[in-house]
């Protein structure tokens, strides 16, 4: 038997699965990493903290499948996107990482714009600026550390980052470079132009790859730590949602699918680059060679609940602790006893500003229609509602660019809540399925893996044969709900048009 292994960098832990070749797990182990936010709005992690937890998740499960490591044919490694990682002339890390979530970059944003243009900058890297993505991390450390930016030699994502650790190149790949804005995601390279206009230095980046190609092999060093094998190759792997894709399926036109961890994301596979003029969802190539993706963001999906119970909900977990359940079983029973509309509440998720469909850092979150008839229940199911009208502001507009949607798959933390993917289904006027597969982004670069070592023809083929439907918890929508939960989300589109100005003024406070 052969045996894959993916590697998942998240924001808040380390994941490493080792596959047989059918997809199987046989071992998996985590470890966890903090987040720095020295200031209001700054996000940071130390790519120390990355390797180590790569090295030991990856020790863990090899040793115990106790699987002979000339075996382990190939390793993927997916993750967040956007970080930036830089090395000095020694290879060692200059500052901890400004990752995906820091927002300290509007000026430097202002610069992107106003050196490119607005236009051309969505021409040429299917993206308006923005202050999560790399480009602009690269032009605050140059513009704010002038000597940690004049002793970097080397610019790496956080995966990237591991990947050198493993097998000392400096390689990236066309998903995950997508993020950075200095990518021609058209073409599916560098650009020439952007680098240029940025005066940023093309021999700091990595060497771009396709997500399945052969980066390298494991270093003997490496090795000898990890009880990996130096024959075991390094594809280029994916970011997170690339590499979800890939662990759902998504992988042909028609696909999609939705995931609601902290944030929410509407993905679509498209054969064909389509980017959307307004800047409203981001246009990424996805891990299918020669094909892209299409991806609406939600700021606040699972955050606002948690936003809701930590500030709200300290009767439901109360209730919970006395009946000894989950809070979100509790939350489930109120969402159900309530009818759709929630008594006439509308809540809008904005806490954190919102990407899709607004792009708009200035506005905030809104309960609207409150009244003394209102209970917790009625609260809690606006803020599900909320949460679903957002991501169906994201299909929208996906399918406003011609982007056709056939089969919309759920996935991470809230794909799980049958409740929410009904919802969902009802909201979006189609049927939402799940995989039988748990593992999401792991094993998504794991088959990545399986196909730079020969295992598989293609990603096509390989998603047929290992992802799988599970047919137990298929949700399908119910017109009359569709009908009617068209009616309120009329209002929510409503409801920002009508708060945009004041949002401007109250930030101006
Ligand atoms: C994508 C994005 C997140 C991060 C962190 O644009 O910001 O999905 O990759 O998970």
């Amino acid at each position: 038997m052969n045996y894959l292994i993916g590697i998942d960098l998240g924001t808040s832990s380390t994941k490493t699965v080792l596959f047989d070749e059918t997809g199987e797990v046989i071992t998996s182990a985590s470890k966890d990493y903090p987040l720095y936010t020295p200031k209001n709005g700054w996000a940071e992690q130390k790519p120390e903290d990355w390797r180590d937890a790569a090295l030991e998740t990856i020790t863990k499960v090899v040793k115990e499948s106790g699987v002979n490591s000339e075996d382990i044919k190939g390793l993927g490694i997916s993750g967040q996107m956007h970080g930036l990682v830089m090395l000095d002339e020694h290879n060692e890390v200059i500052r901890p990482s400004i990752i995906w979530c820091d927002q300290r970059t509007e000026k430097e944003c202002e610069e992107i714009t106003e050196k490119i243009g607005a236009e051309r900058l969505i021409e040429i890297t299917a993206n308006p600026a923005m202050t999560g993505f790399t480009a602009s991390k690269i032009l605050w450390v140059r513009n704010n550390e002038p000597e940690n930016y004049a002793k970097c030699r080397h610019i790496l994502l956080p995966k990237d980052y591991v990947r050198f650790i493993l097998t000392g190149e400096f390689a990236t790949e066309v998903s995950d470079a997508s993020g950075m804005q200095l990518l021609d995601v058209p073409k599916r390279q560098w650009s020439d132009e952007v680098l240029e206009k940025l005066e940023i230095d093309k021999n700091l980046l990595a060497k771009v790859y396709e997500s399945p190609e052969v980066t390298g092999t494991i270093l003997p060093k490496i090795a000898e730590k990890t009880g990996l094998s130096t024959s075991t190759v390094v594809v280029g792997g994916a970011g997170d949602n690339a590499a979800a894709a890939v662990g759902t399926g998504v992988v042909e036109d028609g696909k999609a699918f939705t995931t609601i961890g902290t944030s929410g994301v509407v993905y679509a596979h498209s054969n064909q680059i389509s980017i959307d003029p307004k800047g409203r969802v981001h246009t990424f190539c996805c891990a299918v060679p020669g094909a892209w993706h299409v991806m609406g963001v939600t700021q606040a999906a699972g955050y606002s609940l948690a936003w809701y119970l930590d500030n709200m909900g300290a009767a439901f977990r109360q209730e919970a602790k006395e009946k000894g359940c989950s809070v979100y079983q509790l939350i489930n029973e109120a969402v159900e006893a309530t009818p759709i509309g929630a008594n006439r509440l509308i809540y809008l998720p904005y806490l954190n500003g919102e990407r899709t469909p607004h792009l708009d850092a200035n506005c905030r979150g809104v309960f609207f229609g409150l009244s003394s008839m209102h209970t917790k229940n009625d609260l809690a199911r606006a803020v599900l509602e909320g949460i679903s009208y957002s991501l169906t502001d994201c299909k929208d507009i996906l399918e406003e660019m011609g982007i056709n949607v056939n089969d919309m798959m759920a996935c991470g933390g809230g794909a799980t809540n049958a409740v929410q993917r009904q919802m969902m289904a009802d909201m979006y006027g189609c049927d939402v399925n799940t995989v039988t597969a748990t593992e999401g982004p792991a094993l998504g670069v794991a088959i990545l893996a399986g196909v730079g070592a020969g295992l598989y023809d293609s990603v096509e083929t390989a998603c047929h044969k290992m992802i799988h439907k599970d047919p137990a918890k298929e949700c399908k929508a119910i017109p009359e709900h569709t009908k009617e939960y068209h009616k309120f989300h009329q209002i929510y589109k409503n409801l920002y048009t009508a708060l945009k100005e004041q949002y401007k003024e109250m930030a101006k406070l």
